[in-house]
């Protein structure tokens, strides 16, 4: 019995890491890199990507809980990210998974919550 339990814990364990489920947002950060999101709102969601400065309106800084139009719960930041915003230079990007979107938006929150806590 006793051993079972301990499997139990360790796969548990396992699963969760191959998952992405912690939720530090580092997949998030991953999939913010890689979708290029970073040339617009910069390496770390400051919106001073390389492109910003040509940008109008500019990409805000994600620190700013004042800065978000469409509402910065993960919900909200999952479907900006979707839907993008039409009007600005901000694409949709609906070819994502829906887990990927979420993934991303606890990153976007996790630097959020860096401001917010100091
Ligand atoms: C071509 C430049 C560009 C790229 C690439 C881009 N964005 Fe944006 N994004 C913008 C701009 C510009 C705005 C601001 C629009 C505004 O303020 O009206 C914006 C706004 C946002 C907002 C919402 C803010 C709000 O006001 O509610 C989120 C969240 C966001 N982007 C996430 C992402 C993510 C995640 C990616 C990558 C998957 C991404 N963006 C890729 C330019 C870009």
């Amino acid at each position: 019995m006793a051993k079972a339990a301990i499997w139990c814990w360790v796969l548990a364990i396992v699963a969760a890491g191959c998952a992405g489920e912690s939720d530090d947002g580092s997949v998030g950060k991953a999939l913010f890199t890689r979708n290029g999101c970073a040339v617009c709102h910069g390496p770390d969601g400051r919106g001073d990507g390389q492109i910003a400065a040509t940008l109008q309106p500019p990409p805000r800084d994600f620190r700013d809980p004042t800065a978000y139009k469409n509402g910065h719960s993960k919900a909200a930041i999952a479907r900006t990210i979707q839907k993008g915003m039409p009007g600005t230079s901000m694409p949709g990007y609906r070819h994502l998974s829906a887990e990927e979107r979420e993934q991303i938006a606890v990153y976007i929150r996790s630097l959020l919550k860096d401001k917010e806590g100091k």
